[in-house]
């Protein structure tokens, strides 16, 4: 299936698509299924793999390729700069083993919880491993979000592979422009996941007018009205994170599925207690329980490492009281569940009425 309504940009033709709609590479959320459907609608599919475990990468990758010829992307993460695991293996192994804090002991269950093991060096070095499959296995296209360092950016573009980096701020999209990636994510404060400040309104339009490279709107966009409103500020695609969580194909837990379509008045909240960087998530008993003890969070990746014997688990059972919940505020617009490619194909549709209404009103 193609998509049904037409709308094609410049970006559209340097990545192959019919459409300039993009799901967000939500770690663990935008797996295969979702990549597929998306890409076989005339978007771009993404796999989100910046947490996931090596054989995964590998084995998503494959199932797309197996399962359509259309273009798809792996987005990954970046969040330790641009030191390369050369220098840091002369380092030393940073090492942290703790107890989860005992304030968070009401979230626990009697069975108790396991102190965990902090490793910024193998952090570093799986976020490189995941890269080198995504080339192996011939990705052509790649987002990187939490920074687009040097050496990434060099490698994947010797592999040919069309670099997309992912930024909060007009300065962080210049900088990736001087270094080289092929297109820019301006993300805006209303997104899902970790964020910056600005919010989506203000920071493409300025982004737009600061670089020359395609730039992509990504933060609040769950309705067609958002999405010609981006193309109209000078976007030339979307990308779509939440709207896409509320689908059947996308990995979402059922629990946050029907959260975000629940969702009446904004119940996100900005927090780092689960990664150690600012990120935007359905606000709940675990959050609310760090506050007056900021301080002690740990800088990423050690506070992942810290709250995750609490918090992987309570993700899988779907707890909305424990676990990390990443959601934009633009889950206040998704009204139900839907598949995949209908999303694409209204947003299409719904972008181009927009257009049309506008038109009218400019006679
Ligand atoms: C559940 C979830 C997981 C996310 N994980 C990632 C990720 O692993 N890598 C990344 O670059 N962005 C990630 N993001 C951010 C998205 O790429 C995107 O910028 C954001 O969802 C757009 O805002 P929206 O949610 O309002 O549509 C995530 C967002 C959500 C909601």
């Amino acid at each position: 299936m193609v998509a049904t309504v037409a709308m094609r940009t410049k970006l559209c033709d340097l990545l192959g698509v019919d459409a300039p709609v993009i799901n967000a590479p939500m770690s663990e959320e935008a797996g295969p299924e979702l990549a597929i459907a998306v890409s076989r609608a005339g978007g771009l599919g993404m796999l989100g793999h910046g947490v996931t475990d090596l054989d995964q990468v590998r084995e998503h990758i494959r199932a797309v390729k197996a399962a359509t010829d259309r273009p798809f992307g792996v987005g990954l993460l970046f969040p330790l700069g641009d030191a390369p695991p050369k220098a840091t293996r002369e380092e030393p192994v940073e090492v942290a083993a703790r107890p989860i804090p005992a304030f968070l002991d009401h979230l626990v269950g009697p069975e108790g919880l396991p102190a965990t093991v902090s490793n910024r060096r193998q952090a570093l070095e799986v976020a490189d491993q995941r890269l080198d499959i995504a080339i192996e296995e011939g990705v052509k296209i790649l987002t990187c979000g939490l920074g687009a360092p040097d050496r990434v950016i060099r490698r994947a573009k010797a592999a040919g592979v069309f670099v997309i980096a992912l930024v909060g701020s007009v300065r962080a999209a210049r900088d990736a422009e001087a270094r080289g990636v092929d297109a820019i994510i301006a993300q805006g404060h209303e997104a899902g996941g970790h964020t910056g400040r600005t919010s989506t309104l203000v920071l493409v339009p300025k982004v737009v007018a600061s670089v020359t490279v395609p730039v992509i709107a990504a933060g609040g966009i769950a309705d067609g009205r958002a999405m010609a409103a981006m193309l109209l500020l000078g976007a030339q695609g979307v990308l779509v994170g939440t709207r896409f969580l509320a689908t059947p194909e996308a990995r979402t837990a059922p629990s946050h599925k029907q959260a975000i379509v629940d969702m009446r008045d904004d119940d996100t909240i900005i927090s780092r207690c689960f990664t150690g960087k600012p990120a935007r998530v359905i606000r709940n008993a675990f959050i609310d329980a760090w506050r007056g003890h900021e301080s002690e969070i740990l800088p990423m990746p050690a506070q992942m490492d810290l709250v995750r014997a609490l918090v992987e688990p309570a993700k899988k059972q779907g707890r909305l009281d424990a676990a990390n919940w990443p959601t934009g505020q633009g889950a206040v617009n998704v009204k139900r569940i839907m598949p995949a490619a209908e999303v694409v194909n209204e947003l299409l549709a719904e972008a181009r009425e927009a257009f049309a209404r506008g038109a009218a009103m400019a006679r």
